[in-house]
This record gives C-alpha cells, structure tokens and sequence, in this order.
C-alpha cells in the first residue's frame, strides 16, 4: 500500500509503503531538507528532523538559516551551503546565482510518462509527488519528481526544468538526485572493469570530502556501471543497511558522495556535467533521466533482491518475463568467414541438439568480410547469403529454427558506401582528427536524419523476413564530440541528444515489432543499464565467456541487474578471449544463472559433446523460470576465495537452483560444506545433484548445508570432477507428503 501525505504545519512529506518511509521537508527559508530514507517508521508527532542550528563561520540570509550543513534535497548553486550543487545554470547576465524555493505540489495517483527518456513503468497502487521549486526572477520552475510503488524498497527520483521567463538558461548542470544521508554510510561499492572483464565488485571507505564513478565515453560503460552501493561499516552480505542508487541512463553519467565536515553524506547521480550543457528557451522544458534508489536492512543481498524485482516488474518489458529462447551464435564458429550453406548447417545440426533460435552475427550486409568495411551499408552481402536473407531465413525455419540477427546501428567504416555518400554524418569535427576505434566512427545520432536513415535501412529488411531476434551492438566510445548538425550554441547537447537519438531508434524498432527481442551488446557488457534494460530485456554480459572469467563477471554484474538480463553463452575451448581451457560441465553450470545459450561450431562436436548439449539444453528449459523468476542469494564471493556459490529460488519458496564452483583446487583440503541461503527454514526439500540426493529441512539447508567429501585427497579419487573447475548444481523442490 503506498501513501503520500503531507504534514501542513510541519511542511513535511511522507512517502510510504509496506517497506519503506521517505521523508523530507520544506525549510523555514523555502529549500528543501531530507530527513529520512529508510525502513518504514510512524511519524505522528512533532519532532524536529532537520538540522535547524547555525553554528560559527556559517553564512546565512536573513533567515538565520544556514545551509551549510543541512541534508538538503536539490541544492542550488551559489548560496550558503558549500557543497556540490544539483544543478548549475547559467544565466544571460553571466551569474549562475539562483533560488529554487517550495512553491506547491500535487501527489498523482498513476506515474507520469516521461518525455524522450525511458521511464520506469506504470503499475497499479502506484503515487507520485512532484514538488514545484520556482526562482520567481528567472520565472523558471524545477519539478522534483518522486514515485513510490507498492510492495517494493525504491523510490524513483527525476527532475523536469521549465523556462516560463524570456531569457535562454544555460543548463551546465542538472542531476537526477540528490540526497542527504548520514555518514553511517560510510563504505562504497562499485561494479567497474573494461572490456572481458566487466562489473568487478571494488569497495571503497568513504571519508571526508568526495568519491565518486563517472563514464565519459558517450556510453554508460564497462569502466564503471551506473550504480553504487552505500553500506555501513557493519552491513554484510545479508544483515545492515544498505541503499543503493541506479541511474536509468545509457549516456555519460555521474554518481558521487560528498561528506561534509559534520558527517553529513550528499549522494548525487546524474548526467555527467562534464561535456554537457543544454541551451534551454524561454518557454522550453528539460526533463532529467530517472534514478532508483533503493533501501534493505538486509544487506547487500537484501538491496539486490529489491533492485532486481523492481527492474523485473518496472523497467524489463514484462512481456519478455515468462521465457526466452535457447539460442546458438555464428560468431565466434565462424566469425566473418560463412556463407548460407554454412548457416544452415549449423542452424540445422543446432536444432538437432535442442536450440530454439539461431542468432546471424556480423558480416551479412554490406562488403563486410572484417571489422575494417562495411559498416553502415545495411544491404544484404548476396555474394555470402545466395539468394538474399529471406531465402536463408525461410531455410532456417524449415530446420525448426527461430530466426535472429546482429546489427551495429551506430557506426560506420570509413570503407563503406554509407560514409563516401554522407562523411558528414559522422560524430568529430570535420576540420580535425577524428579518432577510430575497431576501424569505425560513430554515427551522429544526435542529428535525426541519420536515425530516420538508418531506421528505413533496417525496416526494409526487417519487414520482408521471419524475424524473431535482434542482437543490437555498439563497439566503440565516442570521442570528439561535434556535430555538425548542432550550431555552435548547442554543442554542448551533443553527448545527451546522440542517446535520445538512440532510444528513440529503440522506441521505434520496438514499436514497429514487437514481438522481435533485442539483446543489448556493447563489446560485450560496455553499456549494460537500465535504459537498455527498458527495450532490451537481455544484454550481452561480457565477450569473455571463460567460465571462470564470467563466475566474477556474473557474480559483479548480480549485484544491480537480475540473472534474466544476464546474456551468458557457452563456447569452445581453449577460450577465444583468455586461452583458457575449461571443462564444457563447468561452462555450462555456470551460463545456467544466466540467460543461456551457446556461441560454438555445433558441427565439429563429439557425439559425447552432442549428447550432453541435448541433455543440458532439455534441463535448462525446465530450469529457466527459476532463472527468471528467482531471487538471486550470493553465498561465496569468487573475489575473496577459492570458490563461488548462489542460489535463485522462487519467491515461493518452493523451488530452487543453487550452483557450487570450485575455481581452483586446493591440495588435501578437508570436506565441503555448501550452505545454502534464501530458502524456508520450515519446509523440507528434496536436494538432487550429481554428489548428493536427499531429504532435508531447510533449516538444515541453510545452517548446516550439505556436507560432501573433496573429490580428491591425493590418493582416492572420488568422483570424476577433480582439480580445478569443478561445478555442481542442485536442484532443489519442496517435499509435499
Ligand atoms: C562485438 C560483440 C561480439 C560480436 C562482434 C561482432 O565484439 O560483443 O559478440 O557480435 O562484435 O563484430
């Protein structure tokens, strides 16, 4: 049940549901302070929340109040508090003073679309408040807006600016949120890394003064993902308080903390003002992207177990969340060197062995026979598809194969017919050096000729064939960033109009078929966030498909995103990224928490290989809505120890999967203990595996864990699973007797 109420004589706002309270209010002087964010509390009486004492050295206006160290709520620029501030505009005069204060607010009983950006979506029992701030001499308004659902730990932030007076406002800076909590929240985590190795789990001790993560890359990025996890000293994995801030943002962005001298920690998030700034009219309004902020006092887990329901229920489209297709990808079997013989092949042996849908990865249009040509010419390659796509398509089909492909949107080849037709349809400035990155520049979404170019391109392919997927790349970052669509005034949009640009294509595509899913893919895991989430219900995790390399990068990226995002592929060894040889059990075990598929010659399988790929492919099926559904518990940390472990079970209680990985083998090491987490303690499960079957209460499950010798003591070898790179899954159903 969800409640927004609205103390008059307090001037205090309560957000409420089951879980949680967020509560701030309306300064004597007219700004706004937080006062709380956290499990849900009563508040009845007339207690005082803010800070209402000046101390010595503060400024103040005549008032008396000074804001210097006050949690405040959306801080202006260039007043008494001398932290960082929500936003910075930049005035006609040149001053950048301004004086956002309370003016009123309306509380709505549904959520409001948000215009350009993707926006967490509508459900029923929802509320929204939007508290109206106005600088009455700049006749501006700024909307702070807030949304509450029920039965879940978030509260979703945005902020919309209208310029009602006549001058042009200088946006240099406008944030999604910003709040004020106390300094108990003193340790960070972020998922950062590169590319093959995304969303590693870094902690970091927060101190006076600020931390923060950023991408300038012109995509949210594999070097720090746009989420952060606040925990206090105390919090573990499953007990404490945590809160954590998701930006749904795919652009440049920021999310820092920032501790003043009186412990008081101001958490923003936002477009990174860096390289941004937003001419905006008088009569022209400006919307911010959202952020999630999100509350468990059980731990770390805890806070992930709310953020995945909540993208699950509000940002994945939900018609994708009862199942997905067992897919099987042509690029690292063949990578540009295939023809449709060579397809269909493989479609043909791939449907043999259980598959669903049979993925057509680069180098099908255009002269793209290597990463260096072709790019941005989206015209079928007849010399490799003889006959044309929707020959081939039809083909795969008649194997009892679904049909999807790759495309590159965004880019293009300086050695493609696109590119001598329209070299002004490229992100740099046409009088300096444009960087490359893979051979390619970036298209200049920013300009909407080129996404209307590029929407007709696809669309008259896509129209004439069976299509039922969509793998949607982008492999490089922007770098001198111009457009020479822009006047020279509106530069400073460029980073934010090129990600419109592509959700709008997104909008489109999705809106014209919608029955077609797209994987998201950035090199891999290189823009992996909540506003890909909104269209793409899968993104490609990372390239690297190294077992052990993705229990870290899986185990990271679970921190923010549930298992139904995470693309998870298995291929053929010794590994194309790390060189690494692992056996085919373990890289299966671990893409099962994941959505699974294979990225192999199928035609070069051993009958052994074959029948084990049919028979993991039938149990995956079965699997898949615990996979989907689950709730995810992280039990051992591949980034501390020597193994990894989790489990996804269903909110029920009723069923579940949990996976052990022994990374690496420890010699004379003593028996293993599997605990599991998440379960019902009064229930009772039966527990199959490969190394025990049984009955157990989950009391047991959960304290005492399955108990099960090493598989090798140095002289007896017990199972076949020995030395590193061992992996067992249990399956794990509640007995009804
Ligand atoms: C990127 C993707 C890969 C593959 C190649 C094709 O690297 O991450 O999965 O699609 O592009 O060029």
């Amino acid at each position: 049940m969800t409640k927004i109420t609205f103390n008059k004589k307090k001037k205090m706002f309560h957000l409420q549901n089951e879980y949680i309270s967020y509560i701030f209010e309306v300064l004597p002087n007219g700004y706004l302070a937080q006062s709380y964010f956290g499990e849900v509390i009563d508040v009845s009486n007339d207690e005082n929340f803010v800070i209402q004492q000046n101390r010595p050295m503060t400024t103040y206006v005549e008032d008396k109040l000074s804001l210097q160290n006050q949690p405040l709520e959306y801080p202006n620029f260039g007043t008494t508090d001398y932290r960082r501030s929500a936003f910075d505009f930049e005035l006609e005069d040149g001053s950048r003073i301004t004086d956002f204060v309370y003016k009123k607010h309306i509380v709505l009983d549904q959520k409001e679309a948000l215009q350009g950006v993707p926006n967490t979506r509508e459900s029923e029992g929802v509320k929204q408040l939007n508290v109206y701030l106005e600088d009455e001499l700049l006749n501006t308004i700024l909307i702070l807006k807030y949304t509450i659902y029920p039965g879940l730990s978030s509260i979703v932030r945005s902020v919309e600016v209208q310029n009602n007076g006549n001058q042009v406002i200088k946006l240099n800076k406008l944030l999604s949120l910003s709040i004020g909590l106390t300094d108990q929240y003193s340790k960070w985590i972020q998922l950062s890394g590169d590319w093959a190795r995304e969303r590693h789990v870094i902690e970091r001790s927060l101190s006076y003064g600020t931390t923060s993560i950023e991408s300038i890359t012109g995509s949210s990025s594999a070097y720090h993902n746009p989420y952060v996890l606040l925990t206090t000293e105390h919090t573990t994995e499953d007990y404490g308080d945590t809160v954590s801030v998701s930006l749904m943002y795919s652009g440049n962005h920021v999310i820092s903390s920032e501790i003043n001298a009186i412990g008081i920690n101001r958490i923003q998030a936002g477009i990174n003002p860096t390289g941004f700034s937003w001419k905006l009219e008088g009569g022209a309004s400006f919307q911010s992207p959202e952020a999630i902020l999100t509350y468990s006092n059980k731990g770390k887990n805890g806070n992930s177990i709310q953020l995945h329901r909540f993208i699950k229920n509000h940002i994945v489209n939900p018609k994708w969340n009862e199942t997905r297709p067992l897919l099987i990808n042509n690029w690292e079997a063949t990578y540009f060197d295939f023809d449709s013989k060579v397809l269909v092949e493989i479609a043909t042996e791939a449907s043999s062995l259980g598959f669903d849908l049979f993925v057509l990865d680069d180098g099908w249009f255009g002269k793209r026979n290597s990463d260096s040509v072709g790019l941005g010419d989206w015209v079928v390659n007849e010399e490799k598809i003889q006959g044309g796509l929707e020959k081939l398509v039809k083909s795969i089909n008649e194997v009892g194969m679904d049909f999807g492909i790759w495309i590159e949107p965004e880019m293009v080849n300086l050695e493609s017919e696109l590119y001598k037709l329209h070299p002004d349809w490229v992100v740099g400035h046409p009088r300096r050096r444009m960087s490359l990155g893979r051979n390619q520049l970036v298209l200049d979404f920013s300009n909407a000729d080129v996404v209307d170019y590029i929407f007709d391109a696809f669309t008259s392919i896509f129209d004439s064939i069976n299509l039922k997927y969509i793998k949607w790349d982008m492999n490089r970052s922007i770098t001198e960033p111009f457009s020479v669509s822009l006047t020279s005034q509106n530069q400073g949009e460029f980073y934010h109009r090129y990600i419109l640009g592509v959700y709008d294509l997104y909008e489109r595509i999705t809106t014209r078929y919608p029955d077609v899913m797209i994987e998201g893919c950035a090199s891999g895991g290189n823009r992996f966030d909540l506003g890909i989430l909104y269209y793409s219900p899968q993104i490609w995790t990372s390239d690297n498909t190294d077992g052990l390399e993705r229990v870290k990068i899986q185990y990271g990226t679970s921190f923010a995103y549930p298992l139904s995002t995470m693309s998870s592929h298995i291929s053929a060894v010794p590994n194309h990224q790390i060189g690494r040889s692992t056996p085919l059990r373990f890289r299966s075990d671990v893409a099962t928490f994941g959505t699974y598929g294979y990225e192999l010659d199928p035609r070069g399988l051993s009958e052994k290989e074959k029948s084990f790929i049919i028979s993991e492919n039938e149990v995956y099926k079965k699997r898949q809505h615990i996979i989907l559904k689950g709730d995810f518990y992280r039990v051992a940390n591949p980034f501390e120890t020597d193994e990894a472990s989790w489990i996804s079970v269903l909110p029920d209680k009723c069923s579940a999967l949990a996976g052990f990985y022994i990374l690496t083998e420890k010699p004379n090491r003593g028996p293993i203990r599997v605990v599991f987490k998440g379960l019902s303690k009064d229930k009772t499960y039966t527990v199959s595996s490969t190394v025990v079957n049984g009955t157990y209460s989950g009391a047991y499950l959960m304290n005492l864990g399955i108990l099960f010798e090493p598989s090798f003591n140095g002289q007896v070898i017990v199972r076949d699973s020995v030395g590193d790179f061992q992996s067992y899954l249990f399956d794990i159903k509640e007995r009804r007797d």
